[in-house]
């Protein structure tokens, strides 16, 4: 889901980042709400994300947080400690899966195993001789595929995705505005090579946005099931709301006069816990 609902009560409302998307939230929201949890508010997955990722440095100076999902690839970039541009293309990491479905004739759950655990888009890392084995589509034998292949495959789709997000954001950014670099969170993140990858599209240096300065009493993000940066974007929404539960002053729910007060209260709130200067 690309906004995500807060349901703590929340001042301000600094990350609606434009009206286009007022009636799909307002419709997701009415449907939250009729399931019998208050929304108090909106947040746009990379804004979340932003929060549990990015340096008070990378902010200031300028970044770009790119958030792949399961279905969507969210974006937002940072500058003067301000969202300067977001977005989103509904092209998520499970596209990957499905042409790996349609290229090798086998089925979603074989695509991302084979994704996982031999996909990479280094493909001077993959001998032209490794092969691997996936199941067939009906899922009842397996065959042998190049493992080249599959991560040429794999590569296409990750490249083609990270040239879509560098158009928008170059032709979007104002052409003065800093940029330190390209920060990678969710799921799709864990693909073997995708900070390479970043680095040669964007032609700026990148990192995997690690879930740091947070306090995990649950210990659920050192489950193995859970790929380590893909509760980016929840993650940030609890920081989100413990801020705005932190705050002195609670004014009303989106009330957007107040957007800046709020936003700084977060940054100090959340910047200074991960070693910035807010
Ligand atoms: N090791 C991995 N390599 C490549 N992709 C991965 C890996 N682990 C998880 N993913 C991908 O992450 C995606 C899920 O990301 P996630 O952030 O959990 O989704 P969402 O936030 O949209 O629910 C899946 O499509 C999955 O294929
Ligand atoms: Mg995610």
């Amino acid at each position: 889901m690309t906004w995500m609902p807060c349901t703590r009560r929340c001042a301000g409302s600094p990350c609606l980042p434009g009206t286009r998307w007022e009636s799909p939230v307002r419709t997701l929201e009415k449907a939250i709400n009729e399931a019998g949890v208050a929304v108090d508010e909106m947040v746009f997955a990379p804004v979340a994300a932003s929060l549990a990722t990015l340096t008070a440095d990378e902010r200031r100076l300028g970044s770009i947080l790119i958030d792949i999902g399961f279905g969507c690839t969210t974006y937002a970039a940072f500058s003067g400690e301000k969202m300067l541009i977001s977005g989103c293309f509904p092209i998520g990491a499970n596209k990957i899966n499905d042409d790996l479905v349609h290229r090798f004739q086998t089925t979603a759950v074989g695509a991302e195993k084979a994704k996982r655990e031999a996909g990479t888009v280094l493909l001077s890392d993959v001998g032209e001789e490794e092969t691997l084995s996936v199941p067939t589509i009906e899922g009842r034998g397996s065959h042998v595929i190049s493992r080249r292949e599959l991560c040429r495959t794999v590569r296409i789709r990750m490249q083609e995705t990270f040239e879509l997000i560098a158009g928008e954001v170059w032709r979007q950014m104002p052409q003065d505005a800093p940029c330190t670099g390209v920060v990678l969170s969710g799921g799709g993140s864990q693909l073997d090579g995708i900070v390479a990858l970043a680095e040669e599209v964007f032609v700026k240096r990148a990192r995997l946005g690690e879930l740091e300065g947070l306090v995990d009493a649950t210990h659920l993000l050192q489950s193995p099931e859970l790929p380590s940066r893909s509760p980016a974007v929840a993650m940030g929404l609890l920081a989100y709301a413990q801020a705005a539960a932190d705050s002195d002053t609670h004014v009303a729910v989106r009330d957007r006069g107040r957007s800046e007060g709020m936003w700084s209260r977060l940054k100090r709130q959340l910047l200074t816990k991960k070693g910035g200067v807010a």
